[in-house]
């Protein structure tokens, strides 16, 4: 833990002349993480400064530590001070459908009837692009609200509506990852494609907006009973064109879902083998839920340094499981983990509440989620699952200034329980796990990306 001015004082040779128009300071109590509590003792991986000083420039950290370190080199610099507020890296989200925005909280099914009764006819009327860019706004006022700044998203099989969220995520800032979903069987005829069609278009969102900005593609196959093996190989002939875009589906997310996927896929070994013989099994891939994996497959994403994104809320709204988050993060065969809301089968946009039910997941399965691991698989363990840990995930020097402001007295019985700031890594364990249980979008004061507010919660 860097506690005091001293040992993040190292980074910040150059003093700056601090009358510089882009310059900004923002002051206060800051938490983030250097490493991955789930492998390296928290004293080590928590970088907590109590009184710190985030210097941006053009939307970047440019200086970060302690504030009366950090304080002589920029005298002039305008701050802005958030006293009794705690300072997090943006959260990340790294798996939620845009066009289910509208239709959380569907009651009474599980998924494979969920998808049929609401889902399908929700994504419908994202043919109709004004509904599209009209749920695009809704969508990222929504992330912002919560405090997230980065996500990965599945947009419907309409082409028009990946380029209304990408447009509308451009407008903002957003450093988001998405997709037009792939699906050319096993669902109504207004919703699929072909398989030549799902490439063609696909191909032609990559070349539109991939590393356009801040934004990126997904590859993005429904998951795999909706798919033919023909739809999935171009799929994977996609990832061989273009090597750095992404590929992001569902996997074995519940019983019915896998059995299903062996009789659609009677020569595979299994769920991810579907995938696995396509090529969409690689280090750049993102598989969701994976509630049901076997041991081999576990075995099998962590050699192919896969990224599961954890579920929580889906999961257990949709009767899911619960899944093995101490698996996924062994020391033997590590994965690498995020945390996601699964918007609409997610019952919240909050990464606190999602935090919050994965602790609970984790009691369920006679294990513990520490505060500090689950705000690190909110924050730098998704921008590691994502490769982009040199842009994002902490306030290190170079790094976007995607931050949110975090009001740990939102509502007057989080003021009892946390009425002052901790001093120590102890205090913060525990006012940073109060946080996660009683948090949610009221405990986001001020959401900032790359430097700019892009959300400030009205004064309560
Ligand atoms: N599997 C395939 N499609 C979906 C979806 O939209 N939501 C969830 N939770 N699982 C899926
Ligand atoms: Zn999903």
């Amino acid at each position: 833990m860097v506690f005091t001015a001293s040992s993040s004082s190292a980074q910040f040779s150059s003093a700056q002349s601090s009358s510089a128009q882009s310059l900004r300071g923002f002051r206060g109590a800051f938490l983030d993480f250097l490493e991955d509590p789930f492998y390296q003792p928290e004293s080590e991986a928590v970088r907590y400064i109590p009184d710190g000083l985030l210097v941006v420039e053009a939307g970047n950290v440019k200086a970060f530590g302690a504030y009366e370190t950090i304080r002589p080199q920029y005298v002039d610099l305008p701050i802005t001070t958030y006293a009794d507020r705690l300072l997090m890296p943006g959260f990340i989200d790294l798996h939620l459908h845009f066009p289910q925005t509208e239709m959380i909280a569907a009651y009474g099914e599980q998924l494979l009837e969920w998808l049929n009764k609401y889902t399908f006819p929700t994504e419908r009327r994202f043919q109709d692009m004004a509904h599209a860019q009209k749920i695009a706004v809704a969508f990222i006022d929504e992330l912002l609200r919560n405090g997230t700044t980065t996500a990965v998203v599945l947009a419907a099989v309409f082409p028009e509506s990946a380029e209304a969220l990408f447009a509308e995520a451009e407008r903002r800032n957003l450093c988001l990852i998405a997709g037009k979903v792939m699906m050319d069987r096993n669902a109504p005829d207004f919703l699929t494609d072909t398989a030549a069609s799902s490439y063609d278009q696909s191909k032609q969102l990559i070349e539109k907006w991939h590393r356009r900005g801040r934004l990126r593609y997904a590859v993005t196959p429904r998951f795999a009973p909706t798919s033919t093996a023909a739809q999935l190989e171009l799929a994977g002939l996609l990832l061989q064109e273009y090597p750095d875009v992404y590929l992001h589906t569902h996997l074995s997310e519940n019983v019915s879902e896998v059995a299903w996927v062996q009789e659609l896929f009677p020569n595979s070994d299994g769920y991810l083998d579907a995938y696995d013989q396509a090529g969409l099994v690689t280090e750049r891939s993102i598989f969701a839920h994976c509630v049901q994996l076997t041991d081999r497959e576990f075995q099998r994403l962590s050699e192919a340094k896969s990224t599961i994104a954890f579920c929580p809320t889906s999961n257990l709204f949709l009767g899911s499981g619960l899944f093995k988050l101490e698996q996924a993060k062994s020391v033997q065969a590590p994965i690498h983990v995020g945390l996601a809301t699964d918007i609409g089968a997610g019952t919240s946009f909050s990464m606190l509440q999602t935090a919050n039910e994965a602790y609970k997941v984790a009691q369920l399965r006679q294990q513990r989620l520490s505060p500090f691991q689950a705000l690190f698989l909110a924050t730098l363990g998704g921008a590691l699952a994502l490769g982009l840990e040199a842009e994002l995930g902490n306030f290190n020097v170079g790094k976007a200034a995607d931050f949110v402001v975090l009001d740990l007295q939102a509502t007057p019985i989080m003021a009892l329980r946390n009425p002052t700031l901790p001093d120590s890594l102890a205090e913060l364990a525990d006012s940073a796990f109060s946080l996660i249980m009683m948090g949610d979008d009221r405990s986001i004061q001020a959401t900032y990306i790359q430097g700019e507010i892009a959300y400030a919660r009205s004064s309560r």
